[in-house]
């Protein structure tokens, strides 16, 4: 699948590793608990080593986020056509914990470009350990954002609050002009 240009990455800054100088307590994407994640509880997470925040600017504005964590995926999770052939049972993965775009930035590019970096993320890491997928436990909201990115919606969810969906890696390009390579 070619990677279609995301939001120009000349707008916003390299993205940031949360530290305790960073003020996240306006940034409000929308969701309840995804704002109460990022304003209240992700450094605490990040200080024990359960995931890894990114901050993205434009100017002195931050305008989305990302964690990133460790995951996996079973493959009884998966459609049988979407399996890899080799005999094991869980694949390893790259798992978005959470990410949101401030409301005055949503529909303008950055959900896609923080989907681009964590994209490349999953490429790096791959290179270094094993890690095969990219992968989110989605708001039913955000379903569509994902699957337009390239994500697949695991089956058999119709019940279930947030959706399972995973892109393998190696079915992508990788992102035109390549991602920011300091962080
Ligand atoms: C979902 C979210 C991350 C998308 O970020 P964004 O910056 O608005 O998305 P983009 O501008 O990069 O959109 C990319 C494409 O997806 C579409 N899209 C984005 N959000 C969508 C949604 N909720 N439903 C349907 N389509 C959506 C856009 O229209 C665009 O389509 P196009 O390429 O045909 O123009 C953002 O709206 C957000 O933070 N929402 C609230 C929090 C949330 O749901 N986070 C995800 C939790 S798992």
């Amino acid at each position: 699948m070619p990677a279609k240009p995301s939001h120009n990455p000349n707008d916003l800054s390299f993205p940031k590793i949360l530290d305790n100088s960073d003020d996240t307590s306006n940034f409000s994407c929308g969701k309840k608990e995804i704002d109460e994640f990022i304003q209240k509880q992700a450094f605490s997470f990040q200080q024990q080593r359960l995931g890894i925040t990114y901050l993205f600017h434009q100017g002195a504005d931050l305008v989305g986020f990302a964690t990133l964590c460790m995951g996996h995926i079973n493959k009884h999770k998966i459609a049988a056509h979407d399996r890899l052939t080799q005999h094991v049972n869980s694949y390893p993965a790259l798992l978005i914990g959470q990410l949101g775009v401030c409301n005055g930035q949503q529909g303008e590019g950055v959900g896609t470009y923080i989907c681009d970096f964590c994209f490349d993320r999953a490429i790096r890491l791959s290179q270094r350990v094993g890690c095969r997928f990219l992968v989110v436990d989605s708001l039913e909201s955000a379903v569509k954002f994902y699957s337009k990115y390239g994500f697949t919606l695991a089956p058999k969810q119709e019940k279930e609050k947030q959706k399972l969906m995973f892109l393998d890696i190696t079915k992508r390009q990788p992102t035109p002009g390549g991602q920011p390579t300091d962080v």
